[in-house]
């Protein structure tokens, strides 16, 4: 699975999605194309129920299109087998959901080097790697400390930490911030640019705040499950 250099990290072309309540036909995107080049920091805005979840979905292969093409560093991902999609998305995928999704009973550590052990790290490179991520995201003081003697902030950087440790190729991150108040939500979206800056690292992040949205270099917009302006 090579990529093909000098194409987008994402791409989409004449994406559909329909979902169908019985015979009624539900379009949530209806024919959306984008591009997100490599180093980009792009948000995607649009009122509740624009599709932007539905996208963001089809973008990380949790679910399959109803027609048109999602290409991830150049692979056209509808050619992937089911294992090959597991794979793809462990090695090329970072996700950033509105729930923190934490394992409770393990530390923001075990949290963070999971993926790695999934992975079939070493040990050592894992516990560098997991301690460098936390550093990061500036919870160096925190590596043993359960999600729930953690801030809500502070379980988000968690997360992203985690997103991190495989080094993907493109961080997708769903109303990161939906469940944080307002000050959190800046600090949090300024991490996500440092990131970008200083790690080079690809993100595209859905949110419906202007003024979050705002902090990214671009912003698609959403209406009606169609790319506008
Ligand atoms: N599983 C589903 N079954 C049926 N319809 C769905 C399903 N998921 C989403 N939809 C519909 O698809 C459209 C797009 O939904 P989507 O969740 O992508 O919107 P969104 O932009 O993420 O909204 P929000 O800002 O509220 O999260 C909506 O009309 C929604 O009702
Ligand atoms: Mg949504």
């Amino acid at each position: 699975m090579s990529s093909t250099t000098g194409s987008p990290i994402l791409e989409t072309v004449n994406l559909r999605k329909s979902y169908f309540m019985g015979k009624v036909e539900v379009p949530a995107l209806r024919g959306v194309d984008i591009k997100v080049e490599e180093g980009e920091f792009v948000s995607l805005m649009g009122p509740s129920g624009s599709g932007k979840t539905t996208l963001l979905n089809m973008v990380g292969m949790l679910d399959v299109p109803t027609s048109g093409t999602v290409r991830i560093t150049g692979i056209d991902t509808s050619l992937l087998s089911d294992v090959e999609k597991s794979e793809f998305r462990l090695e090329k995928l970072g996700f950033i959901f509105q729930f923190f999704n934490l394992f409770m009973e393990l530390t923001a550590m075990e949290n963070v080097i999971l993926p790695m052990m999934l992975q079939g790290k070493g040990k050592e490179e894992y516990l560098r790697k997991g301690e460098e991520l936390l550093k990061v995201v500036g919870l160096g003081e925190r590596m043993s400390h359960y999600p729930s003697e953690l801030s809500g902030g502070q379980q988000q950087r968690v997360t992203i930490a985690r997103a991190l440790a495989n080094e993907p190729a493109l961080l997708l991150a769903d109303e990161p911030t939906a469940n944080l108040d307002s000050q959190t939500s800046i600090e949090i979206v300024d991490l996500f640019g440092r990131i970008n800056k200083k790690e080079g690292k690809t993100i595209f992040m859905v949110t419906h705040e202007e003024e979050l949205g705002r902090r990214a270099d671009r912003i698609i917009r959403l209406r009606d499950g169609l790319v506008v302006g």
